[in-house]
């Protein structure tokens, strides 16, 4: 290879890891139920509440949606999602908003809600490669699930449902109880694990470790995993 291709690629790999927006474990799992589940029919009106790099999004335009609606608080992120939709030729039917959480979304209704929100149980979370922004949820990493949960409703019309990922360590009965709360039917769907950083682990508030060290978090020597449900919540009526 020659010196300029080597540096060429030295320069790309940089970039890579340095991308604040890359995906996630988490995004990947998502991404992967909602392949399956709309292989073959349109998932009507969508809309994605953190929208970040917009694969997600963007894979949902791909699968034939309506409409879209995204939603970022970061205009970074609205931007990223943005050019990928535009980059995709789907953005006629796609529309990015920034703002928080369901303000952008007054007025609107969706078949489906995805969102990969933050919600790690730490008040700040040490990565160097994101946004704070990204994955902190606060103490018990309930301070966007709550209002993502209480504000759904709403949003979703008559047999319409929501998919998100949810950590096992972030309180799944109060989780239920919400969407109870709300008349919303509560599924988990499938469960996974991923590594949590040393460095990340570390940023657990105490509680949450008392509470779930060996129940959703698992350690084996130096190492920790996360498990994560892939949870669906559903607004009874027909569509
Ligand atoms: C864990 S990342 C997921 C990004 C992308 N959906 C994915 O799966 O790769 C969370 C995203 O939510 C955004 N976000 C954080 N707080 C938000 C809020 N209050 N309202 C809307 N978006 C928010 C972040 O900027 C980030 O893009």
């Amino acid at each position: 290879m020659s010196r300029s291709a080597h540096r060429n690629q030295s320069a790309a790999l940089l970039h890579k890891t340095v991308d604040p927006y890359l995906p996630s474990e988490h995004t990947a799992a998502l991404l992967l139920h909602l392949r399956q589940r709309f292989a073959t029919r349109s998932p009507g009106r969508v809309a994605e509440i953190g929208t970040g790099s917009g694969v997600l999004l963007t894979m949902l335009m791909r699968a034939g949606a309506v409409s879209g609606f995204g939603v970022d608080v970061e205009p970074s992120g609205v931007d990223r999602t943005a050019s990928l939709l535009h980059s995709e030729g789907l953005s006629l039917r796609a529309e990015v908003a920034q703002g928080s959480m369901w303000a952008p979304c007054r007025g609107r209704s969706f078949d489906l809600v995805v969102a990969n929100l933050p919600h790690f149980p730490a008040t700040s979370v040490a990565d160097d490669m994101r946004p704070p922004s990204w994955s902190s949820g606060g103490a018990d990493g309930r301070r966007w699930l709550d209002e993502f949960l209480t504000g759904l409703r709403d949003h979703l019309l008559p047999g319409g449902s929501a998919v998100i990922t949810h950590n096992a360590f972030v309180d799944l009965d109060r989780s239920h109880a919400l969407a109870r709360a709300q008349d919303l039917v509560l599924e988990v769907l499938h469960t996974t694990s991923a590594l949590i950083p040393a460095a990340k682990v570390a940023c657990i508030s105490p509680s949450v470790l008392a509470r779930f060290d060996g129940h959703g978090i698992y350690r084996i020597g130096p190492h920790a995993f996360g498990d994560f449900h892939i949870v669906e919540l559903r607004r009874p009526g027909h569509a």
